[in-house]
């Protein structure tokens, strides 16, 4: 196959959430855009997968009532949602006992440990509000705050062992998905921020609220299937030149043969982790060479098991179920729409940070037998024979490796995260990773590529010679 070269206003590498929105927004501006995607299907860290007869959400899945431009792109894309099952008792395993059925925010814990958890709640809100999610790095305590670990700063507000621990997991484990001494409580801070308040991470009813019918994929799928011809699969970009006028993407084509993509402008829409794997020519300034090291991925398993009926429901059990002293730190109901109409029922469970080390070092049987034992220890003995049964490994995925996002180090945020977002000279960021509101979401995704589209648009047809393919 022979080099394609092709001409565009401008080039979007990476065909997940951020980047295919901001190519919709660009041409919508009447732009002409190619979009060059490295691996074989579009939707990167979106993919709703048949696996054994069963339709599961191998990444992101749910969406939140605050997640506005999430929600408008499902409107504008005819796209529906269902809630996800919640009727019945969540259950909690404490640190030393059994498991605790419950009912609302606030773990079965003894009363000290449920009023300074709710005390800490209240601190915690009061600062996310002050701090926001759009500059945490900005905020006067911005450097304090992010130079003690989030494990740190829980134990400097309180001695209850428990109550750290469960306030640690909402940030930790359940989000950043990185352990709670290795984030700061500044980037713990900001994860709160950028889903509205630490009460909203605490409340699974609000994060974990609704599912897109057909899956969330469908996002990213439809919006490549208005793009037509415009979406390049198997091409991962190598290298990428650039100077003050614009950017040659040099891409392998598959099948095709390799495509190199003229362009005005370059939205460089991959996790931040993996700018390195891109050739710049020449190397980027000394300041984002040295910011792209900080942001590293968190990594979590996303436990899937399909069972033939839901019989935690039978038990008058939601399937909600969370712990900081277990393998599966939280689990829900995830039956999807078409397991109701079959009559099956369906588990997803979480295996954070340091336990997935722990886990993926067991032979795979093994592995499988913990995870089931740790789901069994919350719901029944049941939960030990699925029909399905799946691990969601994003660590193996070239393209993503590891999940859910990237995030800084401890002191990362405040040191580099004004400068995170900075274009230089043609080439903008677009991802979820460097999201303020939908931080680590695809709502963050969405808002982050709507935004740095809007600001090409306005260079390219309000300010800079246009020629030709430019509206106004
Ligand atoms: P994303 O990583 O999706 O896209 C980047 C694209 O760039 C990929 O397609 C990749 O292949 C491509 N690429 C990389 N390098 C390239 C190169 N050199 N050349 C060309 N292409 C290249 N969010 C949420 O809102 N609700 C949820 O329930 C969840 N749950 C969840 C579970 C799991 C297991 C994961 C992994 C993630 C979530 N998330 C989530 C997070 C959410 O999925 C994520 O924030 C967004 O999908 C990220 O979209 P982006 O477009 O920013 O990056």
């Amino acid at each position: 196959a022979t080099d394609r070269v092709v001409e565009r206003d401008v080039v979007v590498i990476g065909a997940g959430a951020a980047g295919l929105t901001a190519a919709t927004d660009l041409v919508a501006a009447g732009l002409t855009v190619a979009v060059l995607e490295a691996r074989d299907r579009i939707g990167g860290r979106l993919w709703t997968e048949d696996v054994d007869g069963a339709t599961l959400e191998v990444g992101g899945q749910w969406v939140s009532p605050d997640q506005e431009a999430l929600l408008k792109t499902l409107a504008d894309l005819g796209l529906e949602t269902y809630p996800r099952y919640r009727e019945g008792d969540s259950v909690y395993v404490p640190r030393d006992g059994e498991p605790t059925r419950f009912t609302g925010e606030i773990f079965p814990v003894a009363p000290e440990t449920a009023a300074e958890i709710e005390r800490i709640i209240e601190v915690l809100d009061e600062l996310v509000a002050e701090v926001g999610a759009e500059e945490p790095w900005a905020h006067p305590r911005a450097a304090e705050l992010d130079q003690i670990s989030w494990s740190a700063w829980l134990a400097d507000q309180t001695d209850d062992v428990e109550a750290r621990d469960n306030l640690a997991l909402f940030a930790a484990q359940a989000m950043l998905t990185k352990p709670a001494h290795a984030v700061s409580a500044l980037q713990a801070i900001l994860m709160a921020a950028s889903q509205g308040s630490f009460s909203h991470l605490v409340d699974a009813d609000f994060i974990l609220d609704r599912r897109v019918v057909g899956g969330l994929q469908q996002v990213p799928l439809l919006l490549a299937e208005r793009l037509g011809g415009d979406v390049h699969l198997g091409a991962p970009v190598r290298t990428l030149e650039w100077s003050e006028t614009g950017v040659v993407a040099h891409a392998d084509g598959g099948s095709a043969g390799p495509i190199t993509v003229r362009a005005r402008r370059a939205v460089v829409a991959v996790p931040p982790n993996l700018y390195s794997r891109i050739a710049f020519e020449p190397p980027l300034p000394r300041r984002q060479q040295v910011l792209h090291q900080q942001l590293s991925l968190g990594l979590v398993i996303k436990v899937h098991a399909v069972y033939d009926t839901p019989f935690w429901r039978d038990k008058g059990l939601s399937g909600t179920a969370f712990s900081p002293y277990q393998i599966v730190h939280e689990a829900y109901d995830n039956t999807s729409d078409v397991d109701e109409r079959d009559g099956r029922g369906t588990l997803v469970g979480f295996v954070a940070d340091a336990t997935a080390d722990a886990m993926f070092a067991l032979p795979a049987a093994e592995r499988r037998e913990r995870i089931l034992d740790s789901l069994a220890a919350y719901l029944g003995d049941e939960a030990r024979h699925p029909v399905v049964y799946y691990e969601s490994d994003w660590g193996s995925e070239e393209w993503t490796r590891g999940a859910y996002a990237a995030s800084f180090g401890i002191g990362g945020l405040s040191r580099f995260g004004a400068d995170a977002g900075t274009p230089v000279g043609p080439i903008r960021w677009a991802c979820s990773d460097l999201a303020a509101l939908g931080f680590q979401h695809v709502d963050g995704a969405i808002r982050v590529g709507h935004a740095q589209a809007a600001a090409i648009v306005t260079e390219l047809t309000d300010g800079g010679p246009a020629d030709g393919a430019t509206a106004d």
